[in-house]
């Protein structure tokens, strides 16, 4: 996507609020929930958005929340919060997939709330398990950053971690202040659409990943690129080909994320809390 791409849908936007967003939140599959936490919420389909890209995944409402969660007298930053996300397997253009990251950048956004369902390798963190991501493997060969800046800017990013090592302890802190479990691991990104195969998993096991999933890592790359402090939440929904007899489903993947949606929406709001 071009500059003039993400301009026209900016323009769009910044026409439909009153004040510019600080902190971007991407919920990811069965997790859009806690976009009913925004209070008096500007929402805004994608589909109207010039230039936006399409989500066509069930459970992907494809919708973004403009607005505050409050309580008592506290107050949170100014969110955008995207309830669904685009996917690598829906268009094979890792462009469209950061697209929305570029979005809450180009509106003022400084740090980045990203979250996802995933498939546990890991034999300890089972269905229901929350999961900060503390790194990331990115088996797909893409990198939304080609074409997209100068080469001396990349190489300097890398030198750096994509994931704010201080917001992770702060949340980590914030989950335990709450009586909230997690864990923490590494995020294996694969293209999809399909699930892994039980050779794949073992090879994702044996490379240290903890958990599988077909998103988040070029939104994390992409904010990172543009300069956000960044914290990943995965929410295990299933354990991952070949490490439970349970065959896959995506109705498992919803039906996890529904049954913790109290204690994620919690998570979420509380960490929103402590970035103010
Ligand atoms: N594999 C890939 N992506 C996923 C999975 C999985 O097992 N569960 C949820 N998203």
């Amino acid at each position: 996507m071009t500059q003039t791409a993400l301009n026209d849908s900016l323009e769009f936007l910044r026409s439909k609020i009153t004040a510019a967003p600080t902190l971007a939140v991407v919920l990811g599959s069965g997790l859009g929930d806690f976009g009913n936490q925004v209070q008096r919420p500007t929402i805004v389909s994608t589909s109207e958005i010039p230039n936006y890209p399409a989500s066509t995944v069930q459970g992907h409402a494809g919708r973004i929340i403009f607005g505050t969660i409050e309580d008592g007298s506290r107050k949170s930053q100014q969110l955008i919060v995207f309830q669904g996300r685009v996917h690598l397997y829906e268009s094979n253009d890792v462009q469209k997939v950061v697209h929305p990251i570029r979005v809450a950048a180009g509106l003022g956004a400084k740090s980045l709330i990203v979250t996802n369902a995933a498939g546990g390798i890991n034999r300890l963190y089972d269905p229901g398990t929350l999961m900060f991501i503390q790194d990331y493997i990115n088996l797909t060969g893409e990198n939304p950053l080609i074409g997209n800046e100068s080469i001396n800017t990349i190489l300097h990013k890398r030198t750096t971690p994509a994931m704010e090592p201080a917001l992770l302890e702060k949340a980590k802190t914030v989950a335990l202040k709450n009586g909230i479990k997690t864990k923490e691991g590494i995020y294996c990104w694969t293209k999809g659409p399909t699930y892994e195969t039980a050779a794949e998993i073992r090879m994702m096991a044996t490379l240290g990943a903890d958990a599988v999933g077909m998103s988040t890592v070029p939104e994390i790359m992409a904010a990172h690129q543009s300069g956000m402090s960044v914290l990943g939440i995965s929410c295990i929904t299933n354990m991952a080909t070949g490490i439970s007899d349970t065959k896959l489903s995506h109705a498992e993947v919803t039906e996890t994320a529904n049954r913790v949606k109290t204690d994620f929406t919690t998570l979420v709001r509380e960490i929103i809390f402590s970035m103010t």
